[in-house]
């Protein structure tokens, strides 16, 4: 069924209605149409455009319609166009021609935005959720090894070392600021469109205040031009899932060279390994290498969208149908991927004799050597080029620092006396690292408070926002 048929003479061409079709992919957005629609025909009822009687049974039949779109009775058929023209012929079939009432005022322009907007806040909140997970199981897993010495890398070279908590705890802090990103979103996103009409807004007695607050948004569109052209949240979405994605990706690729048999720091799960069909030894980190590979078709789906929008004239234009498919993309792969890498992380064991033996290899302690010097009012550079010959004299004598006699030390540089062999421990390099965010095992400690704090109030923070749209969506 088409909602535009008056002034042709003729249906669309098989191949026309084969590229124009979108049910297939927008079917989705129907439990966020038929609550929207809901909202509109309170506005038409109390405009008194419809009579409390009809507006009733439209109520009563878009109420029919959620249930059976909910248990799968009510489905989108091979003529339907999308969403829209789905729901009102069901809710025409239901009720006669009065299933056409809702169409007054409002245009497929101002519901399809309004639509993909609540599609889009609903699952955003999913992943806040989901993110708050991982989060958690970062937390726990920093926590288990907080007192666990590691080689710390810079250019994947030993440059300091580090406590393998920190390293685990520094991936839970790029996801707090994702969820921030989703929180400045979420206030962005929440601009009611619906009012706007094709374009021009409405001669109709419609209140869009009204709708936007029966729909949980913050406001309604300042400009109905731009409301229906506007496509910026989703671009803004596909950028947060991206970089969710990306985030991700990087705990992947750790977590696969952690596992290898060079590093043999991490004991992935067999619950969350595969094996070869070959190779009978095989267990191969797959959840790693999946979440690394995910990123990709992320940042394909922003991409994709923000080519689609470069250039595009307002106001609507049909263009704007390939927002969708990249969007519902994009939530489905986030919300697939970050319970796996959550159940990874929580599940894997590292060996902490492997990682506290590697932590002093690399002469990763040299800069202690550079500090102690600047402690004796040695200026940096200085320093430096001590603490340099001291790893070339080892390097050609097959020796640790510590292993330098004290005249080696001095000739080096007077101010090396025998006291530096007390920073050239691990543990000493550790301890001595107590700048805010540092990895001595006090700063450690402060920085996993503040964080369990912040995620403690994200939890509580997106737990609202969630229970107040699902009682929107249930109103
Ligand atoms: N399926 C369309 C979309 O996703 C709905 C809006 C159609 N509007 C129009 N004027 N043809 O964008």
């Amino acid at each position: 069924m088409t909602l535009w048929g008056g002034r042709f003479s003729d249906g669309p061409a098989d191949a026309v209605f084969a590229l124009s079709r979108s049910v297939h992919f927008d079917w989705r957005l129907a439990p966020y149409d038929l609550r929207s629609s809901l909202a509109h025909l309170a506005v038409l009822e109390a405009s008194g455009l419809l009579t409390i009687e009809v507006a009733g049974q439209i109520r009563k039949g878009l109420n029919e319609l959620i249930s059976e779109v909910t248990s799968g009775s009510f489905q989108a058929n091979a003529t339907d166009e999308d969403v829209h023209s789905a729901l009102e012929r069901g809710l025409t079939e239901k009720l006669g021609p009065i299933g056409g009432s809702l169409r007054a005022g409002r245009s497929r322009n101002d519901q399809v935005t309004t639509d993909l907007r609540l599609y889009a806040i609903d699952h955003m909140l999913a992943v806040a959720g989901s993110i708050i997970e991982i989060q958690k199981a970062l937390i726990a897993k920093a926590n288990e090894y907080s007192d666990a010495p590691a080689p710390g890398f810079t250019h994947m070279q030993h440059a300091q070392p580090v406590i393998f908590g920190h390293e685990i705890a520094k991936h839970a802090h790029a996801f707090s600021r994702d969820l921030d990103r989703i929180s400045d979103w979420l206030v962005r996103t929440s601009v009611s469109p619906l009012g706007s009409g094709a374009l021009a807004g409405s001669s109709l007695p419609l209140s869009p205040e009204r709708t936007a607050k029966d729909l949980g948004f913050i406001s309604s569109a300042a400009n109905s031009i731009d409301a229906v052209s506007d496509r910026d949240y989703v671009a803004e979405a596909l950028f947060i899932l991206a970089l969710v994605g990306s985030h991700l990706s990087r705990i992947g690729e750790e977590w696969c060279i952690w596992a290898t048999t060079e590093f043999g720091w991490a004991k992935v799960a067999d619950s969350y390994s595969t094996g070869s069909s070959i190779m009978p030894q095989k267990k191969n980190p797959d959840m790693a290498e999946l979440a690394r590979g995910k990123a990709g078709r992320l940042v394909g789906n922003l991409t994709s969208l923000l080519t689609t929008l470069k250039g595009l004239p307002f106001a609507y234009n049909r263009d704007l149908q390939e927002d969708k498919e990249p969007l519902f993309d994009s939530f489905d792969t986030v919300l697939l991927v970050l319970p796996a890498v959550t159940g990874m992380i929580a599940t894997t064991e590292f060996d902490r004799e492997k990682m506290a033996s590697a932590a002093p290899l690399g002469f990763s302690l040299a800069t202690e050597i550079a500090d102690f010097l600047v402690r004796a009012h040695v200026p940096f550079a200085d320093a430096h080029e001590a603490a340099g010959k001291c790893v070339a004299l080892c390097e050609s004598t097959g020796r640790q620092l510590h292993e330098l006699t004290d005249s080696e030390f001095a000739a080096i540089n007077p101010n090396l006396s025998p006291a530096v062999r007390d920073v050239l421990t691990v543990q000493g390099a550790l301890q001595s690292r107590t700048t805010i965010g540092g990895t001595s095992p006090k700063s450690f400690a402060d920085q996993m408070k503040n964080l369990s704090a912040a995620v403690a109030a994200d939890s509580k923070q997106f737990a609202d926002k969630s229970a107040a749209f699902s009682s929107m969506m249930g109103a």
